[in-house]
């Protein structure tokens, strides 16, 4: 007797094709995976040929400053730099119940449409630390149903203030993931390559992951991306360390994208591009032609590197939008960086989904596949092409074998003769 048997699964594979199966769970792992199973089981769905998919991966987000739109203030200017400005001021009322709060509510809503794996950025430039504590608490509070990782997360520059190297040293001692930065917002160039430097150190030192903002600037010469490339050949480090956003990228000359790219073949490195939030915060001092704003995805991805998509901000004072649906970033970063082909739409659902798990580094215990715990998502959706086309609603979602949140499909009827 199983604990839970799915019928008439869909079930997607990495390889672009479609099993036709039934899976079965038992003890919050998955079980069997076969055409038709005949054992029986404690709670049975049909699933009627609906697609299964492992769950979404957030990649990046910072749970610390979501839901808090419009306080004090609205981003007027829609500017990266009035976010940070914003945000200086909103992160001095911030209390552990204040974030925990709306942490917590932000994963559940992210849950609920399919996302099971996080890693969130906690700001760890302030000296009572309370972000990043409040998301170590958050991490074991959700533990039975979601898997979050924390970023020590910079927001101010590891050398923009006197206490902020021992402030992001703090953070890794009271057991932050991963080392964060921002070295395109350090007071200097030389500062940014110091700062990079700086996190590796910190990285090896503490056996943590490595996630950077890294030149998240229309700024052409914001070049913090080669100091990150060649401090993973040097360490070995690549396939621990990501580089967030790095719009930069879409703005350097080819000569010189070119030979980066290059140099970035010879490392691991993780990539997060954030489409929904980057197309509206760059090129804000363009006139026209406007810039994009988004990193080269398509290259990247051409050259085999592995790059995710995240959401990165859900109302907060750099982006005023969002729901936490990764279909949504998977429509606007498919959208954004013209990857309309067929194997291209598809990579974009892996972005948030395979990629992204990848990039959290936790590829072993992800996946629809016997002996691995049993997160699973089931779309109302034919395909890849389809759940994305029509951000197809996440049926259900079962989280370490159980089932977790349901939601119905919208139903439209037509009642004109
Ligand atoms: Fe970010």
């Amino acid at each position: 007797m199983y604990d839970l048997l799915l019928r008439q699964c869909r079930l997607l594979q990495t390889d672009r094709t479609i099993a036709e199966v039934d899976i079965a769970i038992q003890q919050g792992a998955i079980a069997v995976i076969a055409p038709h199973i005949t054992e029986p089981a404690t709670l049975e769905l049909d699933l009627q040929k609906q697609l299964v998919s492992p769950p979404f991966v957030e990649s990046h987000i910072h749970l610390d400053s979501a839901l808090t739109i419009g306080e004090p203030r609205w981003n007027e200017s829609g500017t990266l730099f009035e976010g940070i400005e914003i945000w200086r001021d909103r992160k001095q009322n911030l209390s552990l119940d204040d974030v925990k709060t709306r942490a917590i509510a932000t994963l559940k809503q992210q849950a609920m449409q399919g996302v099971l794996f996080v890693r969130s950025h906690a700001d760890v430039s302030e000296t009572s630390l309370i972000a990043l504590q409040a998301l170590l608490e958050v991490r074991d509070a959700v533990k039975a149903w979601t898997t979050l990782q924390v970023v020590a997360f910079p927001q101010d520059g590891i050398y923009g203030g006197a206490q902020n190297d021992d402030l992001i040293e703090k953070a890794m001692a009271m057991g932050a993931d991963a080392v964060g930065g921002i070295p395109h917002y350090e007071l200097t160039r030389e500062d940014g390559v110091k700062s990079v430097h700086r996190i590796f150190e910190l990285a090896q030192k503490y056996d943590r992951l490595i996630d950077i903002h890294c030149d998240e600037i229309d700024d052409d010469q914001s070049r913090f991306l080669e100091v990150v490339a060649a401090c993973a050949i040097r360490s070995g480090m690549g396939s621990r360390v990501t580089a967030s956003h790095t719009t930069a990228f879409g703005s350097y000359n080819n000569a010189y994208a070119f030979k980066l790219l290059g140099l970035l073949r010879r490392t691991e490195l993780n990539f997060i591009a954030n489409p929904l939030i980057n197309i509206t915060l760059q090129g804000r001092t363009d006139t026209y032609p406007k810039r994009r704003g988004v990193t080269r995805v398509k290259e990247l991805w051409q050259q085999g590197m592995n790059v995710s998509f995240g959401h990165d901000c859900i109302q907060d004072p750099w982006y005023s939008l969002g729901t936490g649906n990764m279909l949504d970033v998977a429509s606007m970063g498919l959208h954004v960086c013209q990857m309309t082909g067929t194997a291209e739409i598809d990579a974009c659902y892996d972005m948030v989904t395979w990629h992204g798990a990848k990039t959290l580094n936790v590829s072993d215990r992800y996946g629809v596949e016997v002996g691995k715990p049993a997160n699973l998502i089931v779309l109302d959706a034919h395909d890849r092409y389809d759940a994305i086309r029509r951000r197809a609603t996440v049926s259900y979602v079962i989280s370490q074998g159980r089932l977790l949140a349901t939601t119905e499909a919208p139903k439209s009827v037509w009642h004109d003769t």
